[in-house]
């Protein structure tokens, strides 16, 4: 089987609606605000549909990613052993994510295809350095997960949909997980090696500021994607490194408002 594949080889049926890295993000529809599952919205079961198949065809590429970093390496001194398991281990929570994100779809009205997939994810998963990966897979992007199911769940109990709610808790649970091994193996793998650590973080810092959305997440009541501090904590992130990704949102959120008025 081949080692370390282009994102456009995924493979994908013809229900799937595949545009580029470029497209998603010159896309004027994507800019944060259709992000915002505030009660009163217009579209706003548009915007929980719109995110809810996000999520979903980010579990597809979860899955992929963690595989791909199970299989692409044979050397033991690029990954250890142990952080292979860990990564099959996540594949099957991430296929058992696919599933329930599927099923949610159904619930929600939602058709396969119906909004956009790009690959942002499974890029972040093509690094050929697996620390890399794990720092902007697990660590940034997971890290968004955990901030968006929060508010998914958040916006579950909101609506009274207990359907909703209690699937992205379960889902919440698990990414927590997968966050704390791209913590634990990022810190260990490179503990005798602190510029390819700083590297890495400065990789995931990159992937971060890509996905705060105009600002739109916040630690704050009413952010559109609320910043799970708790669950960060729990997943290996430093306080610091919470501040910092609070501070670049809060940056960027001032930016978009000054660009708009
Ligand atoms: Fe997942
Ligand atoms: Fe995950």
């Amino acid at each position: 089987m081949q080692k370390h594949i282009r994102p456009q080889d995924l493979a994908r049926d013809d229900r799937f609606n595949r545009i580029t890295t470029e497209q998603r993000f010159s896309d004027p529809r994507q800019r944060g605000e259709e992000r915002r599952l505030d009660k009163g919205a217009a579209d706003l079961a548009d915007r929980a549909r719109r995110q809810m198949h996000g999520i979903f065809v980010g579990e597809i590429q979860a899955l992929e990613g963690a595989g791909r970093t199970a299989f692409d390496f044979d050397s033991p001194g690029e990954v250890p052993y142990e952080l292979k398991l860990d990564m099959a281990r996540q594949c099957w929570d991430e296929a058992r994510h696919c599933e329930i994100s599927l099923k949610l779809g159904d619930h929600m009205g939602i058709r396969v295809g119906e909004f956009a997939e790009s690959t942002l994810l499974f890029e972040a998963a093509c690094h050929e350095d697996p620390v890399f990966r794990l720092a902007g897979v697990n660590r940034a992007l997971e890290g968004l997960a955990i901030d968006v199911f929060t508010t998914m769940r958040e916006f579950g109990d909101s609506v009274a949909d207990p359907i909703l709610e209690f699937c992205e808790d379960w889902m919440l649970a698990d990414e927590v997980t997968h966050v704390r091994m791209g913590s634990s193996w990022l810190r260990a793998v490179t503990a005798d090696d602190p510029d390819r650590r700083a590297r890495a973080l400065e990789f995931q810092r990159t992937v971060d500021g890509l996905f705060n959305f105009r600002g739109v997440r916040g630690e704050e009541a009413g952010a559109g994607i609320r910043l799970a501090r708790r669950f960060r904590e729990m997943a290996g992130f430093t306080n610091e490194e919470i501040d910092d990704i609070a501070a670049m949102a809060q940056r960027d959120r001032l930016a978009a408002a000054a660009s708009a008025s």
